[in-house]
């Protein structure tokens, strides 16, 4: 008896990084793979689902809203009753949102970012850990670089960033031994949608992007760099020059890296 696929779970598999991701295994590793695409869009997700069938993957799609545990819960439930098994969780489903705090009359939207961004993570890995310890499997979490930078315009994402950086770089302790490793991607500035539907002051969709969007890296790179970091069990995956910069720099210069932020917070303002 050959082999067993590997099975993949990815959350956030309709669009953007997430979908770019699932057709890049599909293509590399064929009938290598099972993938588990995971998002609310249905329509979107069977899109994906079909691409990466045409590469040689199987493919099950579940429809999943991650900011709801029950869900998470029958996500990771399905996999196993269809599969048997998980080798690959990558959280990857997420929110953007842009607005000074000063100009945000409710906080409720700030609840939904973190649920969606931090508890939609914490609930899959969760429930998916009993696999991945049996299989001694890995976890990926695409975190951003806005957490490991306070972002200016950027409290509500940094924040639910920051939290995902601290679960899984505890969670990575607690589980190396165990044969399960935790990857951490921080992505800088990709191009897909997720600025333009992510929440603005009023908690609405915003329509536009708050950041400069020249110089945005392709999502095919983006996926392409943490398909590579996951295959290889990378600690972390920081995208940018400018990322990997910004995080020594902190250290020595802290308040660089603050008028730094707050210069481009400016730019954006003007532009
Ligand atoms: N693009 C960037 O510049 C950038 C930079 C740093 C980090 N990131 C991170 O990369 C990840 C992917 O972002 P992206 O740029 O690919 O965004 P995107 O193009 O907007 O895609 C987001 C994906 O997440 C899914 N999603 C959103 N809310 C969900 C929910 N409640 N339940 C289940 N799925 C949900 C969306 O599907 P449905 O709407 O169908 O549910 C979609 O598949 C996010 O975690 C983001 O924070 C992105």
């Amino acid at each position: 008896m050959g082999k067993p696929s590997r099975v993949i779970l990815i959350t956030g598999a309709s669009d953007g990084i997430g979908a770019e991701l699932a057709r890049q295994w599909a293509a590399r590793h064929r009938e290598a793979v099972v993938l588990v695409l995971a998002a609310r869009s249905l329509d979107k997700l069977e899109g994906v689902a079909a691409a990466c069938r045409s590469a040689g993957a199987s493919v099950l799609v579940e429809p999943c809203d991650v900011g709801v545990k029950a869900d998470c819960d029958r996500l990771v439930a399905s996999t196993v009753h269809a599969h048997g098994r998980i080798d690959v969780l990558v959280n990857n489903a997420g929110v953007s949102a842009h607005a000074l705090l000063s100009d945000v009359p409710d906080l409720g939207w700030y609840e939904d970012v973190m649920r969606t961004n931090l508890w939609g993570a914490v609930w899959c890995t969760h429930a998916a850990l009993p696999h991945l310890l049996a299989s001694r499997g890995q976890i990926v979490a695409v975190s951003s670089l806005a957490g490991l930078v306070g972002v200016p315009g950027r409290t509500a994402y940094s924040a639910s960033k920051f939290a995902m950086t601290g679960f899984f770089e505890a969670l990575r302790v607690e589980v190396a031994a165990r044969g399960v490793s935790v990857t951490i991607a921080y992505p800088g500035v990709v191009d897909t949608q997720i600025r333009y539907r992510g929440y603005d002051a009023l908690g609405r969709p915003a329509g536009r992007s708050g950041l400069d969007e020249r110089g945005a890296m392709s999502v095919e790179t983006c996926a392409r760099l943490i398909l590579d970091g996951t295959e290889a069990r990378t600690r972390d995956i920081v995208m940018s020059a400018k990322g990997r910069a910004g995080r020594w720099l902190k250290l020595i210069a802290p308040g660089l890296v603050d008028r730094l932020a707050l210069k481009a917070l400016n730019q954006e303002a003007k532009a």
